[in-house]
């Protein structure tokens, strides 16, 4: 990439803050984990982040839509493969229903393989008048509230490599051995619509999409044999929060010499340590993977548009996505100056949603909920945002599961408040499980169709 990194290097975020550290207990004890982890195979390829960037472009041109999903915190503890399997599953059938209805190529993100590291709104949490370290997620410490498992342990950034590369692995297994096939993931969606109420809604869908591939197959096209229909690339992508993790998974590209962080395909910066001069900032400016960057309630106009020119001083298409996270009762005020500001300074970005991040509340029962309604209708006026102001709704980000948890209130299934209990497994916040997340892809994808419909021959 041509941007100018002769000023930065990957310790230069060193000199700033770092808002969100844990504190390490022993910081020479880290060093040492550092310096095993920057001896590790990379596990993503600076070949590969290009080629998810490549696709974002298209995003931010409007030809294609990005579906970035998984866990808000992976766990040590559930790194199994049906629990991989199932996140899979269900990520692979929201983006058929997606594609479907967008008409064009829906480019796939996990928040999985090494989502690892959670910023917390307070430092430290009291119970019963003890206070100790927040849980910061399995790359730091333990969810147990003992002084043992709350201490930041550097040892745990080994086993979060470990756990990532195993879990990339059996990914890479189910994305191109079959398992991920379109007739297949279409036969998965077909039994949603057959065996579920909220399934029902989209039958319609469903038999369109049945109709288009007897279409291909009459056209002569082998669906157990054409290989663009039998794999599909996947992505990973995690918070970039831990930086010592970040900066001993940096190396220099042998081809191009730019330097890529090769701890996943793409990295981003979460709301809460987006400061200008911080060292998130600092650090993923330099590296040329493709970035995120979350877009709370908070930012303002004139922050948004330095944070761009600092991620993407080349303005280079693809290189910066922009999640945004407002909350549904705030992003028809505060999204749309944002998104009209870039679009008349030229900047090009691709705009995602993020329906849950400004939607969280505390149920009576004292759990940390979201309810789909809400979520679904912060995703409607970011359509509508885009719609009005004729720039791209490019994407959708979401906290799912593909196990049947009890987490989000509503959906389909109307899941209340005394069903939370049932089966609330998260370690962190609440997600949409796997019924939720098909209801919310064909919602998305309606929105998709009247988008398309709306704009005509409009080009973006
Ligand atoms: C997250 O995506 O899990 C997260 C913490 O989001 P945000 O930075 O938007 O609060
Ligand atoms: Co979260």
């Amino acid at each position: 990439m041509a941007h100018d990194q002769h000023d930065w290097a990957p310790t230069s975020w060193r000199a700033h803050t770092a808002a969100q550290s844990p504190t390490w207990p022993d910081l020479e004890h880290l060093a040492r984990v550092e310096e095993q982890l920057a001896t590790k195979p990379p596990l993503v390829f600076a070949g590969e982040a290009r080629r998810l960037q490549d696709h974002l472009s298209l995003v931010a041109q409007g030809k294609a839509f990005l579906l970035q999903a998984g866990d808000c915190a992976e766990s040590f503890n559930e790194g199994s493969a049906d629990a991989i399997r199932d996140k899979l599953k269900v990520i692979l059938q929201m983006a058929v229903a997606l594609t479907y209805a967008a008409g064009v190529p829906v480019i796939k993100v996990g928040r999985i393989a090494g989502q690892f590291a959670k910023p917390r709104s307070d430092q430290f949490e009291e119970q019963d008048g003890v206070r100790l370290d927040s849980f910061r997620g399995h790359i730091v410490n333990d969810e147990q509230f003992t002084p043992e498992a709350r201490r930041p342990d550097p040892e745990r950034l080994l086993a979060a490599y470990h756990q990532s590369v195993a879990t990339l692995n059996l990914l890479r297994a189910f994305t191109t051995g079959g398992f991920a096939a379109l007739s297949r993931v279409h036969a998965w969606n077909q039994e949603f619509v057959a065996n579920s109420l909220e399934g029902k809604r989209y039958e319609v869908v469903a038999d369109d999409i049945e109709r288009a591939l007897q279409f291909m197959k009459a056209c002569g096209i082998d669906l157990h044999d054409d290989s663009a229909l039998q794999g599909v690339e996947f992505y990973t992508s995690h918070e970039a929060l831990i930086l010592p993790y970040e900066q001993a998974l940096t190396r220099r590209d042998s081809l191009t010499g730019d330097w890529y962080d090769c701890s996943a395909h793409m990295l981003w910066i979460g709301d809460r340590t987006r400061q200008l001069d911080g060292a998130h900032v600092e650090f993923l400016r330099g590296v040329s993977n493709p970035l995120g960057l979350k877009v709370g309630p908070s930012i303002t106009t004139d922050d948004l548009l330095r944070l761009v020119d600092a991620l993407n001083p080349d303005n280079v298409p693809g290189r910066l996505t922009l999640i945004s996270r407002m909350g549904r009762e705030r992003i028809s005020e505060l999204l749309p100056p944002l998104v009209s500001t870039l679009r008349d300074e030229g900047r090009d970005v691709v705009w995602a949603c993020d329906p849950m991040h400004g939607n969280t509340f505390v149920a009576s029962g004292g759990q940390k909920t979201r309810h789909f309604d809400d979520a679904l209708s912060e995703v409607s006026q970011f359509f509508a945002v885009h719609q009005s102001l004729g720039t791209w709704p490019g994407g959708l980000h979401v906290e799912l599961t593909g196990d049947n948890v009890t987490e989000c209130l509503g959906g389909g299934s109307r899941l209340a408040e005394g069903d939370l209990d049932l089966n609330y497994t998260s370690i962190c916040d609440p997600r949409l499980n796997a019924t939720q997340s098909l209801d919310m892809a064909f919602h998305v994808a309606e929105f998709l169709q009247s988008y398309s419909a709306a704009n005509g021959a409009r080009s973006l």
